[in-house]
């Protein structure tokens, strides 16, 4: 590996002349003829780019900065709507704490970003790499920003042969010393650029990358072997019971599931936990919504999950009058679409209603 120097001005030449224009990039061009990006701007795409690609949030950024042009806009917004305009891009703890987020930045720090890593990290939803990441781009302050595109970068330049995710802090002290003290914005958003376009996850472009001559993954032909990764362990499945119930107009219970957890804050149909062991008859009774004539509709709604599998068996019954339900919302099938339903609950209305329907 030649001189840390050299990569990284090999990378910012490459992020000169090869920059992606991105609607909440202030690019390299710009930024040296003395513009600095709005940190709103760059905390708010950091925290829609979290587990969500660069073309999803496009659409998404330029609705929210149209109708919340600052931060105290957004922090004014009715969560309601913060919610709605959030919808479909997942995880809706995301969208609270972004939502918390700009209420303090607004209400605590005069509608300014702090501008070091530790004052960010304090901050509803911002972790270590996400104040990492506004430090240096909305303020060209040196830190370390490492995300799954810099972890398997590095790790190819140096050809770690530890798997993740034990190599992590491995990665993060060569990580640590590449990273410049000068241009550390175009520094860090020239790595994303080099990990989302040329070093890509299968089959990395090394004939185009600005700095194959630094990488030793190169080096050996075989760069798309890394990062070695831990072999998976097969993912659980967990069981699970739903309750469908729908009132003389056909209409669907729906609750909101607790904020915290799984689907946290979103509608759903009722039901007691899952589990790897299933439900106990008392525990699904227990958790019916209300009493009525209940039937094992004979079908599960089957959904994946990232840690795990799940079975949700569907019971129904139609009710002649609708009981009081704290929260309940009714819905009827053409509204089904507006509710920003998690996939796994679509499945099981469509599916449930299929069933409940052919019973009289
Ligand atoms: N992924 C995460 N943050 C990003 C950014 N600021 N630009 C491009 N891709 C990103």
């Amino acid at each position: 590996m030649s001189g840390l120097v050299g990569f990284a001005a090999d990378l910012l030449g490459w992020y000169d002349r090869s920059a992606r224009t991105l609607p909440w990039r202030v690019g390299p061009r710009e930024r040296a003829a003395g513009a600095s990006p709005d940190p709103y701007r760059v905390w708010l795409s950091e925290i829609m780019l979290q587990q969500t690609t660069v073309a999803t949030v496009g659409p998404y950024f330029e609705r929210f900065t149209a109708r919340w042009p600052r931060v105290e806009d957004l922090a004014a917004a009715e969560t309601d709507a913060v919610m709605s305009a959030w919808a479909g891009l997942g995880y809706y703890a995301r969208a609270r704490n972004m939502h918390a987020c700009a209420k303090q930045v607004a209400a605590a720090h005069g509608g300014a970003f702090p501008d070091q890593e530790a004052a960010l990290r304090a901050l509803p939803g911002i972790g270590a790499y996400t104040a990492a990441a506004i430090a240096a781009i909305a303020f060209d302050r040196r830190a370390v920003v490492v995300d799954g595109n810099v972890e398997r970068v590095t790790a190819r330049l140096f050809r770690v042969a530890e798997p993740l995710p034990q190599a992590k802090p491995i990665l993060t002290a060569h990580a640590e010393r590449l990273t410049p003290e000068a241009r550390p914005g175009d520094y860090a958003q020239a790595m994303m650029d080099l990990g989302a376009t040329v070093c890509t996850p299968k089959r990395p472009f090394c004939a185009a990358c600005p700095v194959s001559s630094h990488c030793a993954a190169r080096a050996a032909g075989d760069a798309a072997e890394y990062p070695k990764k831990r072999p998976k362990a097969a993912k659980p499945v967990r069981l699970g019971v739903a309750y469908l119930a729908l009132d003389g107009a056909g209409r669907a219970l729906l609750v909101r599931r607790p904020d915290k957890g799984l689907l946290g804050g979103m509608l759903g149909l009722p039901g007691p936990e899952w589990s790897e062991a299933g439900p106990s008859e008392a525990a699904a009774a227990a958790a019916a919504p209300c009493t009525a004539d209940w039937r094992a509709l004979g079908v599960e709604a089957r959904h994946t999950f990232t840690h795990f599998h799940l079975r949700l068996a569907l019971r129904g019954a139609r009710l002649a009058r609708r009981p009081a339900i704290e929260g309940a919302v009714w819905a009827a099938p053409s509204e089904f679409g507006e509710l920003a339903l998690p996939t796994l609950m679509s499945k099981a209305l469509k599916l449930g209603l299929s069933k409940l329907s052919a019973f009289k």
